[in-house]
């Protein structure tokens, strides 16, 4: 039995969503490691798509146990209409599918209306462009260790505690800097608590469920959110997310050893995308941006923004590489490239009259740095419909071969649709 990390290797949204749902085959315990509902993963089964921001992407296989580990942050109103919205399609969702651990930190009111606020008040290229869930404020007050836990969530006079304390400072803000009316402690747990309650009975030791369950022969699946260049420490800082991105967090996430982590799998969508503000040094601001946009319909899966497209960028998938140790890469979206006439890939930057082939790790230094491309020829037959690497087009096996060859990883699987079933397995 072995435990796999799906991690998304870019910006986010590579296609992290349908490569775990495949892999929820061979698993038997799904779990969400760090960020929230930050996160859209889309997975689509037939005719039917389901967008995941919270509940494990694994979700779908009824059999399977998932998991919402001590990394993750929890906004307790939309984990119960994520569990609502199931239910209206005839699933139940009960603690025996789905625990959240007790250490999970939980998002409230004032982290989301914190969120709102700082973007509101930064100008134009200062602006993050967050997704607005309370994600940052939330991990905020974990490292200040002021935070709500899930735990706290069936203790309600440990919970007003905490909101009265984190309160005392965060209405000051909201009053004085961003001109915004106080919020009131008990108005504030009174809005919480009947989503507080439903989510304590969700409750449970993730860490210990997991070592339980791998000790029983039972196999893990952990399922990333974002990409590695949002990672706080190793992305575009200041543009990225607040949590770690990078594979060896699943261990912390979760409560688990990192001998755990048998197998590492990076997906890597064809060309790149961005939503929300940092440098993006492959972004196509042409006809080209357009096609790959509308032919991929890039829009976020959270917040329906338009996202920015671009060739593949090798330079930050070496850095990928470097972090997360993967052991096989999943190239998703290959069929969004059918129809160009060619297909370029960025092999190095140039960065201060320098040739690099890694991002150079000056704050904003991605913003300076000019593309070098190696010219691939495309291809013009619909790869949808292929279902085996020998139905793909030569063109086609050549680009996944030149990827393979720039990162040194072998890319185990190919998905050419949405669906589960166009994917092209390679081993
Ligand atoms: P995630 O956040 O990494 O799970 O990715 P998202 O769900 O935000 O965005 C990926 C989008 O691409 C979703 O709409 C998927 O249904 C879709 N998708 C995934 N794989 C493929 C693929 O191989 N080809 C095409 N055309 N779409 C795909
Ligand atoms: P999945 O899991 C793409 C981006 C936001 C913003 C930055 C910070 O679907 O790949 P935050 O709300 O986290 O404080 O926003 O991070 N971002 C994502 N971009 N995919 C995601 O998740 C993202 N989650 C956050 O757009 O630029
Ligand atoms: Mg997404």
């Amino acid at each position: 039995m072995s435990n796999t990390v799906v991690m998304g290797a870019q910006w986010g949204d590579e296609g992290k969503g349908k490569i775990v749902d495949l892999l929820t085959r061979e698993a038997d315990l799904i779990v969400r490691f760090q960020g929230g509902n930050n996160a859209g993963h889309t997975l689509v089964v037939g005719d039917t798509k389901c967008i995941l921001h919270l509940i494990p992407s694994g979700i779908l296989h009824e059999e399977k146990q998932c998991f919402i580990g001590n990394g993750v942050v929890l906004d307790p109103e939309v984990f119960c209409q994520e569990i609502d919205d199931f239910l209206a399609h005839g699933r139940v969702i009960g603690p025996e599918h789905l625990v959240v651990s007790k250490k999970a930190h939980v998002i409230m009111p004032y982290h989301k209306l914190l969120d709102a606020a700082r973007e509101a008040i930064k100008s134009g290229k200062d602006k993050i462009g967050t997704t607005g869930r309370g994600i940052g404020p939330c991990y905020e007050d974990k490292a200040a260790r002021i935070g709500v836990r899930a735990g706290d969530l069936t203790n309600k006079e440990l919970v007003r505690t905490k909101i009265i304390k984190a309160l005392q400072e965060k209405n000051v803000l909201f009053e004085k800097l961003y001109g915004l009316p106080p919020l009131d402690p008990e108005e504030v747990l009174e809005q919480i608590w009947p989503f507080a309650q439903r989510t304590a009975a969700y409750l449970g030791d993730v860490s210990a469920a997991i070592q339980d369950g791998v000790k029983a022969g039972k196999s893990v699946l952990f399922e990333g959110a974002q990409g590695t260049h949002l990672d706080i420490d190793h992305g575009t800082y200041p543009f990225v997310t607040s949590s770690n991105t990078v594979a060896s967090n699943a261990a912390a996430g979760s409560g688990c050893s990192c001998a755990m982590l048998d197998r590492i799998v990076a997906v890597v969508k064809a060309y790149t995308t961005r939503v929300g503000s940092g440098p993006f040094p492959v972004e196509l601001d042409d006809v080209t941006g357009t096609f790959l946009q509308n032919n991929g319909s890039e829009y976020g899966a959270t917040t329906g923004r338009p996202r920015r497209c671009g060739w593949l960028d090798v330079v930050i998938l070496r850095e990928s590489v470097r972090l997360n140790g993967p052991t096989g890469i999943a190239l998703t979206k290959l069929d969004v490239l059918d129809g160009l006439e060619e297909l370029k890939i960025c092999t190095a930057y140039i960065y201060r009259d320098q040739q690099v082939l890694y991002p150079p790790q000056e704050e904003n230094s991605l913003a300076e740095v000019t593309p070098v491309y190696e010219i691939l020829p495309g291809w013009k037959e619909n790869i949808s419909v292929c279902r085996t690497w020998e139905d793909l087009p030569e063109a086609a096996k050549t680009y996944v071969l030149r990827i393979e060859a720039l990162l040194g990883v072998p890319v185990s699987l190919v998905s050419v649709g949405p669906d589960r079933d166009q994917t092209i397995m390679r081993s």
